[in-house]
């Protein structure tokens, strides 16, 4: 070959290069977060020349810090990564996991009867935090900068402060009795015992001390020695039975996540113990098999909602009787997931009438509490990060823990307290996620990647119970290729088996199609905004990249190109 030619070949294939290292990579990073904060943190840590999970770390920390209704350090979660070197999509399951001394009836009185406040208010409600040990994994084992670079954004937040919002009063108000109970709570998280005002600014010299501690000694920092004697003396003292042991004994699980196939895309989400991937995965194949046996299928018309209710009202009803922590119960998931058991299921689905949940096997659903938070993140070289944290109910269980800083949870309300019986909250749960020593609490928080050669899709939300159909509906709207904005504003549509009726939110339904839904046999109820969605997308036939933040939240999302550091 003359070198002309060969010349003439280098010109021809360095443009079809460029195009394909785009395709692979963003170049850019976006990110979406629950808090401006939150957001900032992961911004400085991107620019500083980290990636989605040095940002995951820096985020985590920040809405720890500055979000204390939601996650933080006494809490746990679910974060789905995507690793773009390997390829490979991982689940780390950070979940809070049951003392060593719980025991399956310790929040029944004498009688054998549900005592709801112990498993939500006060220190009896704490599971071991799982938060600490993902930030030290992530850091480990995928980061690119070291904990004292990656927790520095939020240190500073907790020593120099955060001003309250509308958000936080709201969520504070709701909790304010149980805060006020609490010496540390009060302390830092109200204002001489009352609510603060928007604009007050909260300080946490505390936490600030135990995240500097992270930084250097890694988890051990939290699970073992100083700090881990405080956790379990403080514990103790507010009527908790944590041991050193549960701390030390603490360990982070990376799980395959669970992946589903609809209209030619690929969507992955959690594994169990979140219900979350197994329950969307049921409902997407479900409601797929509807859709071919109707020809065509609009999911925003009358029959694409009534059928997608259905598929939603078997799939609460499975996640009910089946799933729990999977190192304790055996879970049918393969079935649960298969075509053939949604085709069983597309079967038993009239086009024309609502089915009862009576006329199902037996009742089981999932806690809804009010607060929790997700983020979205995505770096330039095209690795992300998709994580849901909670602490349960705003504020958790209400106590922190002196001379720590630390807000405990109270996910072990995600239990079910005693099969067949429903608490406060019209709950009720199976067997398979009784209390044990040791175990996981059944989880409904699904962050998600939704993927097909144009599209990465990279989300989430809070919740409680309705994240799961929350996730469906923004997987739904980027199969029908609507852009970011549109997944995390678009209103909602929740059935999830009992009680028997649909929650949607205004905008959705036209009186018209209200009335046909009606005449099915549904029950109907309009519920102001729920969720707060963090989402991210990147089309890659064009190389856009988006991000978006629900504006039902406080949130804020972000897409920029990190300088070289
Ligand atoms: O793990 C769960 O499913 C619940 N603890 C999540 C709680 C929650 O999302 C509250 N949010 N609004």
């Amino acid at each position: 070959m003359n070198a002309l030619r060969r010349l003439a070949i280098v010109l021809v294939l360095l443009p079809w290069g460029l195009v394909q290292a785009s395709a692979t990579s963003p170049g850019q990073a976006a990110l979406a977060t629950a808090h401006p904060m939150a957001t900032a943190a992961g911004r400085e840590v991107l620019e500083a020349g980290g990636n989605a999970f040095d940002a995951a770390v820096a985020i985590t920390a920040a809405l720890a810090v500055v979000e204390p209704y939601s996650s933080g350090l006494g809490g746990g979660g679910f974060y789905l990564l995507h690793d773009a070197a390997s390829g490979r999509d991982v689940m780390l399951d950070a979940r809070e996991r049951a003392p060593g001394q719980a025991t399956r009836d310790m929040y029944l009185d004498d009688e054998g009867n549900p005592q709801p406040d112990r498993s939500v208010d006060g220190a009896l409600a704490a599971g071991i935090p799982g938060i600490p040990a993902a930030l030290d994994h992530l850091a480990a084992d995928y980061g690119a900068l070291p904990l004292t670079t990656t927790l520095d954004p939020a240190i500073r937040a907790a020593r120099e402060g955060f001003e309250v919002t509308e958000m936080y009063r709201r969520l504070a108000g709701f909790r304010e009795a149980v805060l006020a109970a609490d010496p540390g709570s009060r302390s830092i998280f109200l204002d001489g015992g009352k609510l603060p005002a928007i604009g007050h600014v909260i300080r946490q010299p505390d936490l600030a001390e135990t995240l500097e501690r992270i930084a250097i000694e890694g988890r051990d920092g939290f699970y073992q020695g100083e700090l881990a004697g405080r956790l379990v003396d403080g514990v103790r003292k507010a009527g908790g039975i944590w041991c050193r042991s549960d701390l030390a004994g603490y360990r982070v699980v990376e799980r395959e996540p669970i992946i589903s196939r609809f209209r030619g895309f690929e969507v992955v989400s959690a594994a169990p113990p979140s219900s979350g991937g197994v329950a969307i995965a049921q409902i997407l194949n479900t409601y797929g098999a509807l859709a071919r046996r109707a020809g065509e299928l609009d999911d925003l018309s009358v029959l694409g909602l009534h059928y997608r209710v259905e598929a939603m009202r078997r799939a609460y009803r499975d996640r009910a009787e089946y799933l729990g922590d999977p190192d304790y119960v055996d879970i049918p998931i393969e079935r649960l997931t298969s075509d053939d058991y949604a085709a069983g299921l597309a079967v038993g689905i009239s086009p024309t009438d609502a089915t009862p949940s009576s006329s199902l096997a037996p009742v089981v659903t999932e806690p809804e509490g009010p607060h929790t938070t997700h983020f979205s993140v995505m770096d330039a070289d095209g690795n992300y990060v998709a994580a849901t944290l909670s602490i349960n109910y705003p504020f958790g269980a209400g106590v922190t823990v002196p001379g720590t800083g630390v807000l405990l949870n109270d996910e072990m309300d995600d239990f079910s307290q005693k099969p067949g019986v429903p608490n406060v909250y019209g709950l009720v749960g199976a067997e398979a996620n009784a209390v044990q020593p040791g175990k996981r609490p059944l989880s409904s928080m699904s962050p998600a990647f939704v993927r097909s050669d144009d599209l990465v899709g990279v989300l989430g939300t809070p919740g409680g119970s309705r994240i799961i159909t929350m996730v469906l509906g923004g997987v739904l709207a980027a199969t029908r290729g609507e852009p970011v904005d549109d997944w995390v504003t678009g209103p909602r549509i929740h059935h999830q088996y009992l009680p028997d009726r649909i929650e949607v939110e205004p905008g959705l339904l036209s009186d018209e199609q209200r009335a046909e839904l009606e005449l099915m046999g549904h029950r109907i109820e309009v519920n102001d905004g729920f969720g707060n969605m963090q989402a991210v997308a990147w089309w890659r036939g064009d190389g856009r990249l988006e991000a978006a933040s629900d504006p039902r939240g406080e949130g804020r999302a972000a897409v920029f190109a990190p300088e070289a550091p």
